[in-house]
């Protein structure tokens, strides 16, 4: 039976990035995590739009610049390209970078404004109340610390009193169709945790929410008004923008009731609440999900400019390999866990699942078949399927890993493949086909054949988490590029007798602790 259309269609957004910093491991974990669900939405066949970028209005950024001695629209000329130049260095796939301001996000941010507008969703007052410029977020005095004459976030970040004429959004008109909607699509905002501490945050009570500011100007103007827009709505309208917005047609709308937003938990609030809210304001479909990670320590203290500690990826992937990086930030912690960064953690990573469990068992397997088997497959695997332990092992994983990716728990599905690698290690120390070679080369072909065909799987299956090591794999095997979706794991596709690899690739250089 074929898929029904809407299936095929997925996006896939990161946050956008404030460009008051440089990018960090924060950014990069967003960024690698979409890149990962991405490259798996491709190979289980569907059509992806991804999407990134950069957040550039806002009084911090505003400030950023001022601290440079630049203007704001050099200012992020310059520090927008950092972001650029990290999902190169990154090598994600995403097919759109988006910056706030573009003419095309000016457009869409006004339209959907004006769509408020229409629905009588906005009204003009006076904001008085605490404002987080580092969060960019309103606060209510029972939200915060006091210390002092000081108020603070749950966060430490500090908030200042503001009074302003400001437009507001009627946020508390849809706090029941927000209830109702989250029961009725417990999916919607993932993990459970996250779901029940909005579902809370929104029965404690919405007040509406200023949208528009007017004591400073580096944002997008308010039509017909002398305002400019709270950096939230002009940001959060980023994920309609990039595919269109306001003319989107029906196979964008797809890919739209598609849309996975993921973030990071401190942005919860915004695309949780205030976005879905906004949305049905205009009449408008919502996106599928959301799902919130964790943050990153390093070493045990949190991450701040002001501590000098950020970790940068660039440095990690110079250091170790892109891979390697990647592989320690899906594999270390289950997304939506905090985790802690460390290089002698990564090293650890690195040393005994890559090099030592990975690596070494392919580079042993291939180099003996290079030296006595010429490279050739000796035995055909298509009648091995059914019975033999490691292949329908194998088999079992494809559709474990499916699932389990479909749920978001890539740590798990990482683990999962690594106990496979481990149960095939044990197989090579039990069959010795360097031993065996001598006195029975033809059961000795028949485990190399059987562990090249494993070899098919795990390449094929570990494409979107470390898709340069993937990539080696299979071009040892000699697997067309083309051959390599998830559908191509099946009995049919299987490795046929005489059939040719490559030479073997190193993998893994292990490193000293
Ligand atoms: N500009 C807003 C997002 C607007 S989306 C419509 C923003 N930008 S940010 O640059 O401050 O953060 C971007 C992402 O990086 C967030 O998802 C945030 O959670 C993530 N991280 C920042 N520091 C982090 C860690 N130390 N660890 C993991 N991710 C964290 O918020």
């Amino acid at each position: 039976m074929s898929k029904p259309a809407l299936m095929n269609s997925t996006y896939i957004t990161t946050p956008i990035f404030y460009v008051n910093d440089l990018p960090h491991i924060g950014h990069a974990y967003t960024s690698i995590i979409c890149d990962t669900i991405t490259r798996f939405k491709k190979l289980e066949g569907h059509d992806v739009l991804f999407t990134t970028g950069t957040d550039e209005h806002g009084l911090k950024v505003e400030k950023a610049a001022k601290e440079k001695g630049k203007t704001p629209n050099d200012f992020v000329d310059e520090v927008s390209k950092n972001f650029r130049k990290l999902t190169s260095t990154l090598e994600i796939q995403n097919t759109d970078f988006i910056r706030t301001t573009e003419e095309r996000h000016k457009i869409s941010a006004s339209f959907f404004w004006n769509k408020l507008v229409e629905k009588n969703q906005i009204y003009k007052g006076n904001y008085k109340g605490w404002y987080s410029v580092k969060d960019e977020s309103f606060y209510q005095e029972k939200e915060l610390i006091k210390e002092g004459e000081i108020f603070k976030t749950q966060d430490g970040s500090v908030v200042d009193w503001i009074e302003e004429d400001s437009f507001f959004f009627k946020l508390s008109l849809w706090e029941k169709e927000l209830l109702k909607f989250y029961e009725l699509n417990p999916d919607f905002i993932k993990p459970l945790s996250r779901m029940n501490e909005v579902k809370s945050f929104v029965k404690s009570g919405l007040k509406d929410l200023s949208v528009s500011r007017t004591s400073f100007n580096w944002g997008i103007k308010v039509p017909n008004s002398d305002h400019i827009m709270y950096v939230w709505i002009d940001a959060l309208t980023n994920y309609l923008t990039s595919i269109g917005y306001p003319k989107i047609n029906s196979k964008k709308i797809k890919f739209w009731e598609n849309c996975i937003h993921i973030i990071g938990k401190d942005i919860l609030k915004f695309h949780a609440v205030y976005w879905p809210a906004m949305l049905m304001a205009i009449n408008h479909p919502l996106p599928k999900s959301i799902f919130a990670h964790g943050w990153w320590t390093n070493e045990g203290k949190k991450i701040s400019k002001s501590l000098g500690n950020t970790v940068d990826p660039n440095e990690m992937i110079n250091k170790f390999g892109l891979d390697q990086f990647r592989y320690f930030l899906l594999r270390e912690v289950p997304l939506g866990n905090d985790g802690d960064f460390s290089e002698k953690s990564l090293i650890i990573r690195i040393n005994s699942d890559l090099s030592n469990n990975l690596g070494n068992l392919i580079q042993r397997v291939t180099k003996f078949l290079k030296k006595n088997f010429n490279n050739k497959i000796p035995y055909s695997l298509i009648d091995e399927y059914e019975t033999n332990k490691q292949l329908k092992q194998g088999y079992f994983l494809i559709n474990n890993i499916k699932i389990k990716m479909n749920n978001f728990e890539i740590s798990k599905c990482l683990e999962d493949v690594f106990l496979y690698i481990d149960e095939l290690n044990k197989f090579v120390d039990e069959c010795e086909p360097w031993k065996s070679f001598k006195l029975d080369p033809e059961k000795a072909g028949k485990d190399l054949s059987i562990l090249i065909e494993c070899f098919r799987i795990i390449g094929i299956i570990l494409q979107p988490f470390i898709p340069n090591a993937s990539r080696k794999i299979l071009d040892t095997l000699n697997i067309k590029e083309s051959s390599r979706r998830f559908d191509n794991l099946t009995r049919e596709h299987a490795l046929k007798k005489s059939y040719e690899l490559n030479n073997p690739q190193p993998l893994f250089p292990r490193y000293e602790k």
